[in-house]
């Protein structure tokens, strides 16, 4: 069977389809079957049911752990995202031109068999070109040597991108859910190109073309706003790619109004925001990611999201919901090793406050399939004239959703409110209507409120709490509602006969009139209120926002389950008899489960033994973690890596500088082209080293030097002879005379230290990836100074085949494999912190043992401190992985995420720190730690695999 496009056609023959359940994600090992991926200008569809993509956006090679993809899928799915959007990187796969490597850390078969085992849906963006604030936006080194017109219909350019999209699509036709055989949902075509022109058109129509002509039968999709809409190179449903805070996280306080995203809708397509903030970037010198996290926080979510849903879009996905780590040169030149981004999951695993608002969110959009067929109502004004209400009604079940937020969305006053709803129960011209009572809104805070609607087979009228989730569990319904802590709620619902109402915990009292009763009480806690003498024993957990944070759904085959507490539901399963429940503790050990068919419960494969509670809620204690010893690092050795600045150093087997053309798109102040990329060393330092003669009347008096490292964070080192010269940092330009006492009567060797700090991204397609790295000009100075012969060494391709080609750099330390080489020969014992004077190389190790405790995710951080005024800059390698670069005068990050796969927990670890000096000032590398990140029990999924 074909991927069938239904459109609006046929889907008018799927009839009362469109108000079923949500599709979930078939689980890898169940018998494959094919679905229909579908679209109308309400949503996708799968298999003739609606489906709100919320998806959160991950990228593989921003965690070198594969056991570690199914943690964040697990935490992005007990979130209710049912989808993640990837970027997979064409650069990471390939170290040399027609080389593809999908091995290890870079096997994209299994990061979308997790994902799918996680019951996550996928939308596969390969680019060629991705952005992403990663080296060269994706492309490979080696197109640094290619003088292609890049993102273009030019047949140089198409031929090698069409090799990697051959590989690619390859691995993501494997996994598309419309064959049955994984759940990739939709295909991202480039990525934010906006350029509609003619070659702008051949060039998108080639990639649609190439991905049909590889087997991608999912809808092709893009980021590109409104370029691709209709004719040539059209897209099947277009995307948005919307950052409405931009990316100055200093200042957080600072809001742009939300965006009315109705405006963008297009005929016959559901509205898709491709790309929506979900955090920031931060460069070198930034404020640092907590500050992200604030610009882009929980209110931030809870006011821009629904305005997103309110204006109709059944598909978001945010960016990013796990940032990671750009670790090894991945970076591109602006920004640090972290890309935590500020986002709902930091880098070390753990949650902000906007992981539970996206799951309030979460839970609502992809549990109420009403919200997935909407049409505009036009409302009744609130009658505080500072509040603005929107709303959307669906068609077939009359569900009303009433969006309540301020007129203007970056206001932060406390506003109260009453609404008038027209119902079908009939007309209510004051909501709350109890007297003395409101609907309060905070300041950056919206409502997003359910009217007429269903809590499992109960009828909803209204409720000024807004709902996070509802079910039939078992024999009962269950509906959990929310509100900020101490405002008013008031919900009502419809009975044919007056119900009973027990107040299980909390204080709420309750009106009848009229088939219908009306529950008033104020957000406190976790109120639970069970509702008898309906079609079904209806349970109400209304909690204030923080109640529900530990609130977590799942499904089963057999019906969905509701845990009350823990710090993470990850995964529920009907096994036989037993409901096989896995997830995380932590010092809060209490647990609640509604579950419709347990008899017994296991809790990451240990049986617990559950109780009944007065709220039919079966209770029973989790694990808590054990404390976390870290070894204090005291141990180190060192030693001095710079025999390239010295004058006796045979540098016969180096690369000769002698080219007169360069690939790059700068042009060279001094010939030979002394680019660093043009002779293939494309990632971290790259050493030269310049000849010239002392014969008297041609020495030069000293060297003008022009290097492009990338931007405020590079810097470049000079030395005559093995003597110091001296080190330019947040510049490009500088002029070393020649001491007359440092130049000797034969052979002498001018030394320069550089950096490429990453290759710019090529966002216009004006081949900005290849802007040169490395010496630029390089100009004798003084009348008749001979020219200055040059050869250069930098990192040696394809040296690290684990690890991939972003890995090293070419020190010399690295070029002979220090970071994990077990040879001591050299090493000198030496504490931290250091106090040498010594400017240029110097490489600091220990080997330290962990004994973390067993049965725990316990994630570590290493940390650098030091006092201030130090001017050095480290690569910090973990058993071999370059997981940090730290600049001490620059900043901001000085505490580096180790994934737990990476670190041993249970042995030896080879820490290795390699220091550049770029000053002659007393004081080095300072004190290094280990920092506790979070620990909580959990199953074992970082079984030592692929990473170490
Ligand atoms: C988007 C782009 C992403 C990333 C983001 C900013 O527009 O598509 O790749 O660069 O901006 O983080």
């Amino acid at each position: 069977m074909r991927i069938k496009f239904p459109r609006l056609k046929s889907l008018l023959l799927m009839g009362s389809a469109a108000t079923l359940a949500c599709a979930t994600v078939a689980h890898a090992d169940q018998p494959t079957a094919q679905h229909s991926i579908a679209f109308d200008q309400y949503s996708f569809l799968v298999d003739g049911q609606r489906v709100y993509l919320w998806s959160g956006e991950f990228h593989p090679y921003r965690l070198p752990s594969p056991e570690l993809w199914r943690d964040i899928f697990q935490k992005m799915k007990a979130a209710g995202f049912n989808t993640t959007s990837i970027y997979f990187s064409w650069g990471y796969h390939s170290p040399r031109e027609g080389e593809y490597d999908f091995s290890g850390i870079r096997d994209m078969d299994r990061v979308l068999d997790e994902a799918q085992k996680a019951g996550i849906y996928v939308i596969a963006r390969p680019g060629p070109y991705i952005n992403a604030e990663v080296d060269s936006g994706g492309f490979p080194l080696w197109l640094t040597q290619k003088p292609v017109k890049n993102r273009s219909p030019d047949p140089d350019y198409l031929k090698l991108g069409d090799e990697w999209l051959t590989r690619i699509d390859r691995i993501i036709a494997r996994h598309q859910l419309s064959d049955g055989r994984g759940s990739v949902v939709a295909y991202q075509i480039e990525n934010e190109y906006y350029n509609g022109d003619d070659k702008g058109r051949d060039y998108i129509q080639h990639l649609r073309d190439k991905a049909k002509a590889d087997g991608i039968t999912v809808p092709l999709v893009g980021n590109h706003n409104d370029t691709f809409v209709s004719g040539k190179g059209a897209m099947d449903v277009t995307g948005w790619d919307y950052y409405p805070q931009g990316f100055d996280c200093s200042h957080p306080e600072h809001w742009n109004p939300a965006p009315d995203m109705a405006a963008h809708r297009h005929a016959g397509q559901p509205l898709f925001t491709a790309e929506f903030q979900g955090g920031a970037f931060d460069p070198w010198g930034g404020p640092g990611y907590a500050q992200c996290a604030k610009l882009i926080n929980d209110r931030f979510a809870n006011v821009f999201y629904k305005e997103n849903i309110a204006a109709g879009a059944t598909a978001q996905n945010f960016y990013m919901l796990y940032g990671g780590t750009s670790w090894g040169w991945q970076p591109i030149p602006q920004n640090y090793t972290s890309y935590d981004y500020g986002a709902a999951i930091t880098e070390a695993r753990q949650f902000e406050p906007k992981y539970f608002e996206d799951k309030r969110i979460g839970y609502l959009v992809t549990g109420l399939p009403a919200l997935l067929k909407t049409d505009d109502l036009k409302p009744r004004a609130p009658d505080n004239p500072r509040l603005v209400e929107v709303a959307r009604i669906n068609p077939e079940t009359g569900t009303q959703f009433h969006l309540l937020r301020h007129g203007d969305t970056t206001s932060s006053t406390v506003e109260s409110t009453h609404i008038a709803l027209s119902l079908k129960e009939g007309a209510f011209p004051r909501i709350p209507q109890q007297p003395g009572t409101a609907i309060r809104i905070d300041g950056r805070e919206s409502k997003l409120l359910v009217a007429d609607g269903k809590i499992g087979a109960a009828t909803l009228v209204y409720s000024t709490s807004e709902m996070m989730t509802q079910a039939s569990i078992g024999a009962r319904d269950v509906g959990v509602l929310y509100g900020r802590a101490g405002s008013d709620g008031e919900t009502a619902l419809a009975f044919k006969a007056k119900p009973q109402v027990k107040v299980l915990e909390g204080q709420a009292t309750s009106t009848w009139s009229r088939g219908i009763l009306r529950i008033n009480y104020q957000h406190h806690g976790l109120l639970r209120l069970l509702i008898e003498g309906g079609e079904r024993p209806l349970l109400l957990l209304i909690g204030e926002n923080s109640a529900t944070d530990r609130i977590w759904r799942q499904e089963t085959a057999q019906g969905p389950v509701l845990l009350l507490g823990s710090h993470l539901l990850r995964s529920a399963r009907v096994d036989g008899e037993t409901l096989a429940l896995t997830g995380d503790g932590d010092a809060d050990n209490h647990a609640e489960l509604l579950a419709g068919h347990a008899r017994s419960v296991t809790w990451n494969g240990a049986p617990v033994s559950p109780a009944p509670t007065a709220s039919g809620t079966l209770a029973f204690d989790l694990p808590v973690p054990k404390p976390v010893t870290l070894p204090v690092l005291d141990h180190w050795t060192s030693r001095e890596d710079q025999p390239e600045a010295g004058a006796a150093f045979d540098d016969r087997a180096w690369q000769q500088a002698d080219l007169n053309v360069s690939s790059s798109i700068t042009k060279p102040g001094s010939l030979p082209v002394l680019f660093a990329d043009d002779y293939g060393f494309h990632t971290g330092n790259t050493w030269y080293r310049g000849h010239f003669s002392g014969k008297a009347g041609s020495v030069p008096s000293g060297i003008k030097l022009h290097v492009k490292s990338g931007g405020e964070a590079g810097a470049f080192s000079v030395w005559l002879n093995g003597h110091f010269l001296g080190s330019v940092t947040r510049n490009e330009t500088g002029s070393f005379s020649f001491p007359a006492n440092l130049v000797v009567a034969g052979d002498n060797v001018v030394s320069v230290l550089t950096v490429n700090m990453g290759h710019e991204e090529d966002y216009n397609s004006t081949g900005e990836n290849r802007t040169a790295r490395g010496i630029i000009a390089a100009v004798p100075l003084g009348a008749g100074a001979d020219a200055i012969r040059w050869r250069l060494q930098g990192a040696v391709t394809g040296q690290d085949k684990l690890r991939g080609p972003y890995n090293l750099g070419g020190l010399h330390g690295e070029r002979e494999g220090w970071p994990t080489s077990p040879d001591s020969a050299g090493w000198t014992a030496t504490s931290l912190p250091a106090d040498t004077t010594a400017p240029g190389i110097r490489w600091y190790r220990s080997d330290v043992t962990l004994d973390l405790p067993q049965g725990q995710d316990t994630s570590l951080s290493l940390a650098i401190k030091d006092p201030p005024g130090r001017h050095y800059r480290a690569l910090i390698f973990v058993n071999g992985w370059q997981m940090g670069h730290y600049i001490a005068d620059m900043g901001p990050q000085s505490r580096f995420p180790i994934p737990s796969t990476v670190l041993n927990g249970h042995g030896v670890n080879r820490i290795a720190i390699a220091v550049w000096k770029t000053d002659d000032t007393p004081g080095s590398l300072g004190v290094v730690s280990l920092v506790d990140e979070g620990s909580v029990t959990a199953p074992d999924f970082t079984a030592p695999g692929l990473a170490r």
